[in-house]
Protein backbone atom coordinates (compact mmCIF):
# COMPACT_ATOMS: atom_id res chain seq x y z
CA UNK A 1 0.00 0.00 0.00
CA UNK A 2 1.19 3.95 -0.75
CA UNK A 3 0.90 6.14 1.66
CA UNK A 4 1.56 9.98 1.22
CA UNK A 5 2.82 11.02 4.45
CA UNK A 6 1.73 15.10 5.41
CA UNK A 7 5.80 15.69 4.65
CA UNK A 8 4.99 14.51 1.02
CA UNK A 9 7.62 11.65 2.05
CA UNK A 10 6.74 8.50 0.47
CA UNK A 11 6.64 5.47 2.24
CA UNK A 12 5.82 1.78 1.25
CA UNK A 13 3.84 0.01 4.05
CA UNK A 14 5.01 -3.87 3.92
CA UNK A 15 1.36 -5.72 3.94
CA UNK A 16 1.07 -8.99 5.10
CA UNK A 17 -1.07 -11.39 2.57
CA UNK A 18 -1.98 -14.85 3.76
CA UNK A 19 -3.64 -17.90 2.75
CA UNK A 20 -5.66 -20.66 4.55
CA UNK A 21 -7.89 -23.21 4.05
CA UNK A 22 -11.46 -23.41 4.62
CA UNK A 23 -14.50 -25.92 4.21
CA UNK A 24 -17.82 -25.80 3.68
CA UNK A 25 -18.97 -29.18 4.89
CA UNK A 26 -21.64 -31.86 4.24
CA UNK A 27 -24.11 -30.13 6.30
CA UNK A 28 -23.89 -26.86 4.92
CA UNK A 29 -23.76 -28.21 1.20
CA UNK A 30 -26.63 -30.36 1.93
CA UNK A 31 -28.52 -26.78 2.52
CA UNK A 32 -27.32 -25.04 -0.42
CA UNK A 33 -25.79 -23.02 1.74
CA UNK A 34 -22.12 -22.57 -0.57
CA UNK A 35 -23.19 -19.46 -2.54
CA UNK A 36 -24.23 -17.84 0.60
CA UNK A 37 -21.34 -18.83 2.36
CA UNK A 38 -18.85 -17.40 -0.42
CA UNK A 39 -20.50 -14.38 -0.19
CA UNK A 40 -19.99 -13.57 3.22
CA UNK A 41 -16.57 -14.22 3.06
CA UNK A 42 -16.08 -12.23 -0.08
CA UNK A 43 -17.63 -9.34 1.83
CA UNK A 44 -15.25 -10.09 4.64
CA UNK A 45 -12.27 -9.37 2.02
CA UNK A 46 -11.26 -12.76 1.61
CA UNK A 47 -10.37 -13.87 -2.30
CA UNK A 48 -11.31 -17.17 -3.47
CA UNK A 49 -7.75 -18.33 -4.92
CA UNK A 50 -9.01 -22.39 -5.21
CA UNK A 51 -12.07 -24.19 -4.64
CA UNK A 52 -13.20 -27.92 -5.66
CA UNK A 53 -16.81 -29.72 -4.60
CA UNK A 54 -15.30 -33.08 -3.55
CA UNK A 55 -16.86 -35.89 -1.77
CA UNK A 56 -13.61 -37.03 0.87
CA UNK A 57 -13.30 -41.04 0.90
CA UNK A 58 -12.69 -42.33 4.40
CA UNK A 59 -8.59 -42.27 3.92
CA UNK A 60 -8.53 -38.53 3.18
CA UNK A 61 -10.99 -37.68 6.15
CA UNK A 62 -9.25 -39.97 8.62
CA UNK A 63 -5.71 -38.07 7.30
CA UNK A 64 -7.10 -34.83 7.10
CA UNK A 65 -8.41 -34.98 10.71
CA UNK A 66 -5.35 -37.36 12.12
CA UNK A 67 -5.24 -34.49 14.83
CA UNK A 68 -7.99 -35.91 16.17
CA UNK A 69 -7.97 -39.34 16.09
CA UNK A 70 -7.83 -39.81 20.01
CA UNK A 71 -10.87 -37.69 20.84
CA UNK A 72 -14.26 -39.58 21.69
CA UNK A 73 -15.89 -37.93 18.57
CA UNK A 74 -13.72 -38.91 15.81
CA UNK A 75 -15.18 -41.60 14.14
CA UNK A 76 -18.87 -39.63 14.11
CA UNK A 77 -16.92 -36.95 13.07
CA UNK A 78 -15.52 -39.09 10.08
CA UNK A 79 -18.94 -40.08 9.35
CA UNK A 80 -19.90 -36.95 8.90
CA UNK A 81 -17.20 -35.38 6.64
CA UNK A 82 -18.09 -38.20 4.15
CA UNK A 83 -21.53 -37.99 4.31
CA UNK A 84 -21.88 -36.23 1.33
CA UNK A 85 -19.85 -33.60 -0.87
CA UNK A 86 -17.77 -30.96 0.72
CA UNK A 87 -16.29 -27.73 -0.61
CA UNK A 88 -12.31 -26.98 0.39
CA UNK A 89 -11.13 -23.46 -1.07
CA UNK A 90 -8.04 -21.07 -0.06
CA UNK A 91 -8.63 -18.13 1.09
CA UNK A 92 -6.59 -14.68 0.69
CA UNK A 93 -6.56 -11.71 3.33
CA UNK A 94 -4.31 -10.38 5.12
CA UNK A 95 -4.29 -12.01 7.97
CA UNK A 96 -6.26 -14.92 7.11
CA UNK A 97 -5.69 -17.35 9.46
CA UNK A 98 -6.35 -15.36 12.88
CA UNK A 99 -9.54 -13.39 10.88
CA UNK A 100 -10.94 -16.72 9.03
CA UNK A 101 -11.51 -18.17 13.05
CA UNK A 102 -13.46 -14.82 13.88
CA UNK A 103 -15.54 -14.63 11.20
CA UNK A 104 -16.47 -18.59 11.20
CA UNK A 105 -17.26 -18.21 15.41
CA UNK A 106 -16.90 -21.09 17.99
CA UNK A 107 -16.68 -23.89 17.56
CA UNK A 108 -19.98 -24.90 18.91
CA UNK A 109 -22.94 -22.97 16.75
CA UNK A 110 -24.99 -22.51 20.09
CA UNK A 111 -21.63 -20.75 21.56
CA UNK A 112 -20.51 -18.38 18.33
CA UNK A 113 -21.37 -14.75 18.07
CA UNK A 114 -24.02 -13.39 16.34
CA UNK A 115 -23.13 -12.85 12.62
CA UNK A 116 -20.79 -15.36 12.41
CA UNK A 117 -20.77 -18.20 10.10
CA UNK A 118 -21.01 -21.00 12.72
CA UNK A 119 -23.90 -18.93 14.09
CA UNK A 120 -25.88 -18.71 11.03
CA UNK A 121 -25.08 -22.10 9.36
CA UNK A 122 -24.05 -24.71 11.73
CA UNK A 123 -26.95 -26.99 13.91
CA UNK A 124 -24.33 -28.48 16.75
CA UNK A 125 -21.12 -29.46 17.13
CA UNK A 126 -20.44 -31.76 15.01
CA UNK A 127 -22.77 -30.01 11.78
CA UNK A 128 -20.79 -26.52 12.18
CA UNK A 129 -21.08 -25.52 8.79
CA UNK A 130 -17.27 -25.10 7.72
CA UNK A 131 -13.93 -25.58 9.22
CA UNK A 132 -10.99 -23.12 9.08
CA UNK A 133 -7.33 -23.70 9.67
CA UNK A 134 -6.63 -22.59 13.74
CA UNK A 135 -2.69 -21.61 12.70
CA UNK A 136 -0.35 -20.25 10.14
CA UNK A 137 1.35 -24.02 9.68
CA UNK A 138 -2.00 -25.93 9.92
CA UNK A 139 -2.97 -23.15 6.70
CA UNK A 140 -0.13 -24.10 4.76
CA UNK A 141 -0.40 -27.80 5.66
CA UNK A 142 -4.17 -27.56 4.65
CA UNK A 143 -4.10 -25.88 1.64
CA UNK A 144 -1.48 -28.39 0.44
CA UNK A 145 -3.41 -31.09 1.27
CA UNK A 146 -6.37 -30.15 -0.79
CA UNK A 147 -4.64 -28.30 -3.52
CA UNK A 148 -0.83 -28.96 -3.74
CA UNK A 149 2.43 -26.77 -2.77
CA UNK A 150 1.41 -24.93 -5.82
CA UNK A 151 -0.93 -23.13 -3.62
CA UNK A 152 0.52 -21.90 -1.08
CA UNK A 153 1.83 -18.51 -3.14
P1 LIG B 1 -13.59 -28.54 13.05
O1 LIG B 1 -13.23 -27.12 13.28
O2 LIG B 1 -13.65 -29.01 11.64
O3 LIG B 1 -12.56 -29.45 13.86
C1 LIG B 1 -12.88 -30.74 14.34
C2 LIG B 1 -14.34 -31.06 14.20
O4 LIG B 1 -14.82 -32.12 15.02
C3 LIG B 1 -15.16 -29.87 14.64
O5 LIG B 1 -15.04 -28.80 13.74
C4 LIG B 1 -16.55 -30.51 14.71
O6 LIG B 1 -17.16 -30.65 13.43
C5 LIG B 1 -16.22 -31.92 15.21
N1 LIG B 1 -16.57 -32.13 16.62
C6 LIG B 1 -17.52 -32.97 17.07
N2 LIG B 1 -17.59 -32.97 18.40
C7 LIG B 1 -16.67 -32.11 18.84
C8 LIG B 1 -16.26 -31.68 20.14
N3 LIG B 1 -16.83 -32.14 21.26
N4 LIG B 1 -15.27 -30.77 20.21
C9 LIG B 1 -14.68 -30.30 19.08
N5 LIG B 1 -15.04 -30.68 17.82
C10 LIG B 1 -16.02 -31.57 17.70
Amino acid sequence: MLLQMPTSLFYLVETSMERTLLIIKPDAVAQNGIGKIIKRLEGKGFKVIELQKIHLTRTQATEFYVVHKERPFYNDLLDFMTSGPAVPMVLERENAVAYLREVIGSTNPEEAEVGTIRKDFGSDIQNNAVHASDSPENGRNEVAFFFGEKALS
